[in-house]
């Protein structure tokens, strides 16, 4: 074990429902950076993520894609763009990936059920409640917002069932006592919101087990039982570690957790759920769990339902994974929400990537190259305006430790920003060009581009944990050797060898033409938005064959329309007058409006059946339908009339 200790990190497992988006990314960017922060510090680190796969959601999106749930899931997880794909390409170190329905967690889930129920915490009983399915939760009355979810604002469906119950009320009191003590649950905001929305009006037993569906872990005891979703899910932290299993080790290393990462409307489950679970099966609690805010676009949450997700492959892809990473951890401090936009994100990395960094180090190496041919002399001259630099960058560590051990990851980026600003003012008032014209300055030359050097170097080590390959690269152009790209190194100045040799390299982060970009962006993005709406949906066709002749007895005809208004106290009809080639006006009414403006219709030309009977409609008599092709989107109707070339004559049969 590595003399600092271990550290035992986690996210959220992932409902593998729908593609991940760019708030899910967040999420397990800000832990791999934590995770690499604490390895580079020297402890054993342990980072578990995954995937969350059983539940009623996953049951219902996989029978509409005509799979098994097991198949769906494994697409989304394994598949070409899953899951996995997505943490390799954003260069997530995840020490383990642990998904639901793998076989030594689910055989874990089940003796944990039955431990709890042995040891009374777990009884049946009868549910009768409002249930969120996309969120897999119970709600009482009282607690929903307008009568929708108060999590995610959708509808919930009032369901009553035997179930399994777990004895949350008796750990009340513990976990009052846990987030008021200590420093379990951060941002300190999120304490008092549990205790006043959850713990004060009285927690309730939890409602622990399903019979309304079978994607689950079955109730090994009680066939036709599945547990519920997220004691199945809370528990992964622990079976991933071998807890009741034989399928995975280290509980004893590891556990209990330092950290579990999660976003603040999980909050719930795991600052009061948690804990009361952990107390019931008598094993340590996590150290801390952390609520971060969420990435909003436009003020609201992302979601596909919404159709406003934003696609990190897409942004990780155009400006390479490390400037996303970069912006996701610089732009908003973890603990709270903050509205990603595409402008935001090209305009941070533009000035503080390209611009301040990037340029930092191109010119830096670029005049090493011309003055000294890459190498620099032994010869040097120090003067008393090198000390402000030296000063800020030797403090940087001790600064920037103390707000990652807090996870201000943004505060961190900032201090280390501050130094590199200084570096590149520090070029502006030593202009090298001026010394390198003279011989004589060449010692002095030699120690501004030695302390420059120095400063990109210190800077650069502790950006690792944030953009590592990128760091690396950097390293590589200013000739810093494993040796001295490490923690240690970082708190000391004067670790690059005096005789450095630079190389010469690409550009690590090219400027983004932001006009062209967002342009661009918002083309992508669109295609995107329509290659993810869901197939239209179309009636099935008739089985019922009709004979001809009764076919035939139907009289289509071509109609042009002469002039189109809206039925008066009627928000459906609209009223055409056609010509339908006899010179006699045809009135027709059809129950449009909603989808078209009567103006926009006039001289059309379009197909109407002549001969139904007449038919009254708000006292007004309609001589026949005008046809339209009909179809779903969304759940929602859409109706369009069928238009025919205008070169088609009024009266034309249709046959
Ligand atoms: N499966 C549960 C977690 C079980 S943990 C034992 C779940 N899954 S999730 O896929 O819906 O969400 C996973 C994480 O992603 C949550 O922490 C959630 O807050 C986070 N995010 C989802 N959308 C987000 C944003 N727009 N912004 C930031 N984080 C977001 O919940």
């Amino acid at each position: 074990m590595s003399e600092k200790g271990t550290f035992y990190i986690t996210t959220p497992i992932y409902y593998p429902s729908d593609k991940l988006h760019i708030g899910h990314t967040y999420c397990t960017v800000a832990t791999d950076t934590i995770a690499r922060y604490k390895r580079m510090c020297g402890y054993d680190v342990m980072f578990l993520t995954g995937t969350d796969e059983h539940g009623q959601k996953i049951e219902e999106k996989a029978k509409a894609a005509g799979m098994t749930p097991q198949q769906f899931v494994d697409n989304i997880v394994e598949g070409k763009g899953g899951i996995l794909d997505l943490w390799k390409l954003m260069n997530i170190s995840n020490d383990r990936f642990i998904r639901t329905t793998d076989d030594y967690h689910v055989e874990g889930i089940q003796r944990i059920f039955k431990k709890m129920y042995d040891n009374g915490d777990i009884y049946k009983g009868k549910y009768s409640g409002m249930y969120c399915t996309p969120c897999e939760s119970f709600w009482t009355e009282s607690q929903l917002v307008d009568g929708k979810c108060p999590d995610c604002g959708r509808e919930v469906k009032y369901a009553e069932e035997e179930a399994y119950f777990f004895r949350l009320s008796k750990y009340a009191d513990r976990v009052r006592e846990l987030l008021l003590t200590g420093t379990f649950l951060e941002p300190a905001s999120r304490v008092n919101e549990m205790i006043k929305n959850f713990i004060d009006p009285g927690l309730e037993d939890l409602c622990v087990s399903r019979t309304s569906f079978t994607w689950g872990v079955p109730v090994d005891f009680d066939p036709g039982h599945v547990v519920y979703v997220w004691v199945d899910a809370l528990f992964n932290y622990l079976t991933a570690l071998g807890y009741m299993n034989e399928g995975r080790d280290g509980k004893e290393k590891y556990w209990p957790a330092d950290v579990h990462m999660v976003g603040k409307e999980i909050v719930r489950f795991h600052s009061i759920i948690w804990p009361a679970m952990l107390m019931s099966v008598g094993e340590p609690l996590p150290k801390k769990v952390f609520g971060h805010g969420w990435l909003l676009l436009g003020g609201g949450k992302m979601s596909k339902s919404k159709g406003n997700v934003v696609d990190p492959v897409i942004l990780a892809e155009r400006y390479g994974v490390d400037a996303l990473r970069y912006f996701l951890m610089r732009e908003f401090p973890l603990g709270s929400d903050g509205n990603f936009s595409n402008e935001l994100l090209i305009a941070r990395i533009n000035s503080d990537l390209a611009n301040d960094y990037g340029n930092l180090l191109s010119r830096t190496a670029a005049m090493v190259l011309k003055y000294f041919d890459g190498t620099l002399p032994a010869e040097r001259e120090e003067a008393p305006e090198d000390a402000e630099l030296i000063g800020m960058a030797s403090g940087l560590r001790e600064k920037y430790q103390k707000l990652m051990d807090t996870f201000q990851t943004q505060a961190a980026l900032e201090e280390v920003f501050k130094v590199i600003s200084r570096a590149n003012k520090y070029i502006d008032e030593n202009a090298p060009w001026v010394l390198a014209k003279d011989k004589a300055k060449a010692p002095r030359l030699a120690s501004v581009m030695y302390n420059l050097l120095e400063a990109l170097r210190i800077c650069t080590c502790l950006l690792v944990p944030f953009m590592p390959d990128s760091c690396a690269k950097a390293f590589e152009r200013i000739g810093a050797d494993e040796a001295v790209r490490n923690w240690d190194s970082a708190a000391v100045w004067g670790s690059l060898p005096a005789d450095v040799t630079v190389k010469k390299g690409d550009t690590l982060f090219p400027r983004i033409d932001l006009n062209k970009e967002l342009a661009e962006l918002e083309k992508l993005e669109e295609e995107a938005r329509k290659a993810a709406l869901p197939p239209l949906e179309i009636e099935p066709q008739l089985e019922e064959c009709v004979d001809f002749d009764t076919f035939l007895k139907s009289d289509f005809r071509v109609v042009k329309v002469k002039s189109c208004e809206a039925v008066k106290k009627s928000d459906r009809l609209l009223k055409f007058i056609l010509d339908d080639g006899t010179g006699k006006d045809r009135q027709i009414l059809s129950g449009i409006h909603k989808w078209y403006k009567p103006e926009d219709l006039v001289g059309k030309t379009l197909v109407a059946i002549v001969n139904l009977p007449p038919r009254k409609m708000m006292g007004l008599e309609s001589n026949g339908m005008l046809i339209s092709a009909v179809h779903k989107e969304k759940g929602e109707e859409c109706v369009q009339l069928i238009m025919a070339d205008d070169s088609m004559p009024a009266g034309a049969k249709l046959c």
